[in-house]
């Protein structure tokens, strides 16, 4: 087997990423990509779960914000991650990939309900488990559930792929010319430098748990391969 940097891992995807330059829902052709590059990873031998966000679709943030009750808010953005989650998986089959969908809010005609040791059980078969429904609580992010299932599940890593953005840097590059990209982080650093790489519910539950963290751009072709063969691309966080 190729050697590998992490053997079991929870690959973190917002759901923008599937959205593509449109912005808004799930565009096809690029959600094929996102398949496809989960595909190459996959042959390497590698156990992969999912987490896949929502605010492609909706955000329960911003619902509060609008006037909604928060928590109602929260679970239609539940709602959307299982959405993606449906859409991932269609596209992951389409690739010869076997996965499972497992939801947090039982939705028995649709997917199982997550069960954590048969979640388990279907890594150890090299299925693709797909995460979805966040935590199935409202106030929590699709952050904290990547932290939380990697903890669960014992991952080694969590592997954050961001829309666009290639690490964790000093400040915002877009907007600060002197803005530095970090290769290597800890989460103390993180909090001593007030830098922003997962909300602190997510940070903390990584941290405590001693889960490293791979940020990296997703819209590079290859860059999940890359991370998981132990090529520094983006910036790596360590407890
Ligand atoms: P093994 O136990 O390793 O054989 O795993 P398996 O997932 O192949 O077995 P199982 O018989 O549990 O599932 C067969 C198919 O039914 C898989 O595609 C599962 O995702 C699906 N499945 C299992 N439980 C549920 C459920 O509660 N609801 C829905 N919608 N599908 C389910």
């Amino acid at each position: 087997m190729t050697d590998l940097k992490y053997k079991r891992i929870i690959l973190k995807l917002s759901g923008e990423a599937l959205a593509g330059d449109q912005g808004f829902g799930i565009h096809p052709p690029v959600i094929k990509t996102v398949a496809k590059e989960v595909k190459d990873v996959y042959e390497l031998g590698l156990q992969i779960g999912i987490v896949v966000g929502g605010g492609n679709m909706w955000r329960g943030e911003s619902g509060a914000q609008m006037g909604m009750e928060r928590a109602q808010a929260d679970y239609i953005g539940m709602l959307a991650t299982i959405m993606n989650a449906l859409a991932l998986q269609d596209n992951l089959e389409s690739l010869d990939v076997p996965t499972r969908v497992q939801t947090s809010i039982e939705m028995r005609e649709i997917a199982e309900p997550y069960i954590r040791r048969k979640a388990i059980r279907h890594l150890e078969k090299n299925r693709v488990v797909i995460f979805a429904g966040g935590t199935g609580s409202p106030y929590f992010s699709t952050d904290t559930t990547a932290a939380l299932r990697a903890a669960e599940i014992n991952a080694d890593a969590i592997l954050m792929a961001k829309n666009g953005v290639d690490g964790v840097y000093s400040a915002d590059p877009n907007v600060d010319v002197n803005a530095v990209k970090y290769d290597h982080l800890t989460q103390m650093d993180i909090i001593n430098k007030g830098l922003h790489v997962m909300d602190s519910t997510a940070s903390t539950l990584s941290m405590d748990n001693d889960i490293p963290l791979e940020v990296f751009n997703l819209n590079q072709p290859g860059n999940i391969k890359k991370v998981v063969l132990g090529e520094q691309i983006g910036t790596t966080v360590r407890g």
